[in-house]
């Protein structure tokens, strides 16, 4: 790891450094992850770095977003390159808190946003989204942010994140960026790693289906239903997928949508064997 890197282990040193750097006038930004980081973490971490001074990226999984033990058991974890990454690309400083210093013994609160969470991915991961707001809650008071990166890919997750800064008056800016795509069009997700190279193959059923949607609307079609069937059906046909759900929505509160008749958005998610990979875009 580059000698320049400094890790933080708790949300004490965290904070004390940063509002050190705040008090000296620095802009800081973080770029939440979960660690296994890819290229499409990496254009997160390059954006940020271009808005700050000092740039955290923390790297911490999440026991409390998992709804599945062997989801988080399978997670993985790839310190060294991580690292490796970060020190490539920049980061000033790492911030990987202990499990324990996230949730000592008796931790009992819990940020929860109401409404956005309930569809897509909210009412198939019971719990997800509530994990995932107290977690990125705990992580701005820690690293103090002044702006925080997110990726397109979770779009509900960027709706979630952005509403509750704006709720909860938490003074950071939250940003979100376009999903980075292998070349062939998979969206990256660092549980792409876990796909057989027959699964990795069927994998692009996400793409096509956001792609068969775009067409339909770029043509005129209005009519969501027709739009979600012709997409579904691209993931009927590809061997070993199962649709968990697809959705077309209101592109800001995230209600389905009979028509399109604003900005719109589609998202999906699709089991390929044991591995559940998600996607969305806009469709105009
Ligand atoms: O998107 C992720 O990797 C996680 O949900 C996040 C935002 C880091 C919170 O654990």
């Amino acid at each position: 790891m580059s000698e320049n890197i400094t890790v933080f282990r708790t949300p004490e040193d965290m904070r004390a450094h940063s509002e050190r750097a705040r008090s000296a006038g620095s802009r800081v930004a973080l770029v939440p992850t979960m660690g296994a980081l890819h290229a499409g973490h990496l254009s997160l971490v390059d954006y940020a770095r271009a808005q700050s001074d000092l740039l955290v990226v923390s790297i911490f999984v999440n026991p409390l977003q998992f709804d599945r033990a062997d989801d988080l058991d399978a997670y993985p974890r790839t310190w060294e390159a991580d690292s490796a990454l970060c020190a490539a690309h920049g980061v000033d400083v790492i911030y990987a808190p202990t499990a324990h210093a996230m949730y000592p013994e008796g931790f009992a609160s819990k940020v929860s946003v109401a409404g956005l969470v309930e569809g897509l991915c909210g009412a198939h991961r019971p719990g997800h989204f509530d994990g995932v707001t107290t977690v990125v809650s705990k992580l701005f008071n820690a690293v103090r942010p002044h702006l925080a990166v997110f990726g397109e890919k979770d779009y509900q997750q960027l709706k979630v994140i952005s509403r509750m800064a704006r709720d909860l008056d938490m003074g950071v800016e939250v940003v979100g960026r376009p999903t980075f795509r292998e070349a062939d069009g998979l969206a990256m997700s660092s549980r792409n790693v876990r796909l057989s190279p027959e699964e990795r193959k069927h994998a692009l059923c996400l793409r096509r289906a956001l792609d068969k949607a775009q067409e339909l609307a770029g043509q005129g079609h209005r009519d969501a239903a027709a739009l979600k069937d012709a997409a579904a059906q691209e993931i009927e046909q590809t061997p070993g997928a199962r649709l968990e759900y697809l959705e077309v929505v209101d592109a800001d509160n995230l209600a389905p949508l009979s028509s399109l008749d604003g900005p719109a958005r589609m998202a999906l998610a699709v089991w390929l064997g044991s591995t559940r990979l998600i996607d969305n875009d806009a469709l105009n």
